[in-house]
């Protein structure tokens, strides 16, 4: 897709601009006030008005209103966007108006015209980036197990943004190729999540790792079981013991070119499917598991980001990939566990996996990488759900500054997160008769525990962590994001890091 910039010299300038729609985002429904709502009113004898107010358009965030221009305009299709929001412009809500605009268009349209009020030079670069991402996340699909008519993709070919007088076209342009890495970036995490689950073993995701790493000039490195044996990961191994197919570690680094600001590791759970082992899970319950990778391919598409737009950190990406499956092999309730760190760990539900990979992960990080910061992204608790709905993540750190970071680049990125406490009064479930600990502690305040069970491994480092369990994937199109993976995370990452200068 191409995106065009340009700079309009006067408001009735959209009158004459050729394409197959014209859209506006419209903060203020009265023709009297906005001038280019009043120009086309002009040019329409006065049927803008007469529509805005026989279908009570009032520039609602829900609402649109859309016609066929019957010549009378440049474009064959005008289209306001209700946009009314106390905010002003800012990088999530331009991405969501850019999807907005694109799903409003007939399937055959192939030039869109984006007018955007209210950007000023310092605003362009945003404003590029997050149409550029808009338009490529929400046209995104997951097709390749689709045959005959529905693989049809969308037929838009270019995006031309008109921008007020004041705006920056080459910053907006700059921005543009910045949005598309990043789309990019989150299109690759959707791709390796809607996978089916036997396709996308730990076997292949160290395949893609590692193809990734050669295109990127990454450092890479895979490790078996002999390897993680050695070094002791047996809470991992544990998890993965029960699955005919391997567990692998992977370790990606990227390297800046100078000195690194600092040392990040970015962990992502990795469990390929998670069927629960021998505390099986229900069918409904089951049935999105192949999703439980979500962490570890968020962390995939950020590095992939990351590297291409010159990160100043020094980032480490870390995947412990195991499937967890009943078997003959498998892990027991009662079994107690020894990770890299030391400590034992006493099962009692194998369905709560996700923590062991990440313990063994984390002891790499805090003692094999010297790194500053740890993030760990999983898709670890149905309990987070239950605490924030599906489509909001849990933020746990250890440090104030950290969340605050978090918390800024998931407002810009629209990757949705609330922080939670640590509370450690949570911890005593957690306590095991026989061994350092359980793997898993009271139902009630579950994405805590959980969160707790993990801070065991995490030494003095700061560190978040990040229960992405309900957002990983969208029950229905819903902004810039079709049904099924959502990508989340990779964006929230590479804004964290790599914000734009
Ligand atoms: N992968 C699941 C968590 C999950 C649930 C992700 C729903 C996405 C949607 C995790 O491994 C799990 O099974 N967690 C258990 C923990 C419990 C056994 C302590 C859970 O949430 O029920
Ligand atoms: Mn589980
Ligand atoms: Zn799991």
């Amino acid at each position: 897709m191409k995106f065009t910039f340009r700079t309009w010299e006067s408001p009735s300038q959209v009158l004459s601009e050729k394409a197959d729609a014209v859209v506006i985002p419209v903060l203020d429904a009265d023709v009297g006030v906005d001038p280019v709502l009043g120009a086309i009113d002009g040019q329409l004898s006065g049927y803008l008005r007469q529509a805005i107010s026989d279908e009570q358009f009032a520039a609602k965030a829900t609402q649109s209103l859309s016609f066929h221009t019957q010549g009378k305009l440049g474009a064959t299709r005008l289209t306001l966007l209700g946009a009314s929001k106390p905010t002003g412009v800012v990088q999530s809500d331009v991405k969501l108006w850019t999807a907005r605009a694109i799903r409003s268009l007939p399937s055959t349209a192939k030039v869109l015209t984006l007018c955007l009020r209210g950007v000023s030079a310092a605003d362009s670069a945003a404003a590029g980036q997050s149409v550029a991402a808009g338009a490529r996340l929400v046209t995104y699909q997951f097709d390749k197990y689709m045959s005959g008519d529905r693989k049809k993709r969308s037929a838009l070919e270019e995006v031309i943004v008109l921008l007020p007088p004041e705006a920056s076209t080459e910053a907006a342009a700059a921005g543009a190729q910045r949005g598309q890495i990043i789309a990019d970036g989150v299109c690759l995490t959707r791709d390796l999540v809607n996978e089916q689950p036997t396709e996308m073993c730990p076997r292949r995701l160290a395949e893609v790792a590692t193809d990734l790493a050669q295109r990127l000039g990454l450092g890479c490195t895979v490790l078996g079981v002999k390897e993680c044996e050695a070094l002791g990961m047996g809470m991992f191994l544990g998890v993965g013991r029960g699955s005919v197919e391997e567990p692998r570690f992977i370790h990606l680094t990227y390297k800046p070119a100078t000195t690194p600001r600092k040392k990040v590791a970015l962990i992502g759970k990795s469990v390929t499917f998670d069927s629960g082992g021998l505390s099986i899970k229900t069918t409904e319950g089951m049935l999105w598991m192949k999703m439980d990778m979500g962490g570890g391919a968020a962390v995939l598409g950020a590095i992939s980001a990351l590297a291409q737009l010159q990160c100043p950190d020094e980032v480490h990406v870390l995947l412990a990939a195991a499937e967890n499956m009943p078997s003959g092999n498998s892990y027991k309730l009662g079994d107690v566990l020894r990770g890299m760190s030391g400590k034992t760990v006493e099962i009692n539900n194998t369905d709560a996996e996700g923590r062991l990979t990440l313990a063994d992960a984390m002891t790499y990080a805090v003692d094999k990488l010297g790194v500053d910061e740890i993030i760990d992204l999983a898709t670890l608790t149905g309990s987070s759900m239950v605490a924030l709905g599906s489509t909001t993540a849990a933020l746990f750190s250890n440090n104030d500054s950290l969340a605050t970071r978090i918390i800024d680049a998931s407002t810009k990125t629209g990757d949705d997160l609330w922080r939670m406490p640590l509370r450690d009064r949570l911890f005593d479930s957690l306590k095991s008769d026989i061994a350092d600990m359980k793997n898993s502690g009271d139902r009630y305040g579950g994405s805590i525990s959980a969160a707790l069970f993990l801070r065991e491994f995490i030494g003095d480092k700061v560190w978040a962590h990040i229960d992405m369990a309900g957002p990983v994937h969208a029950e229905k199109d819903v902004g810039y994001t079709p049904k099924g993976a959502s990508g989340y995370g990779a964006a929230l990452l590479v804004e964290l890091l790599a914000p734009r200068q």
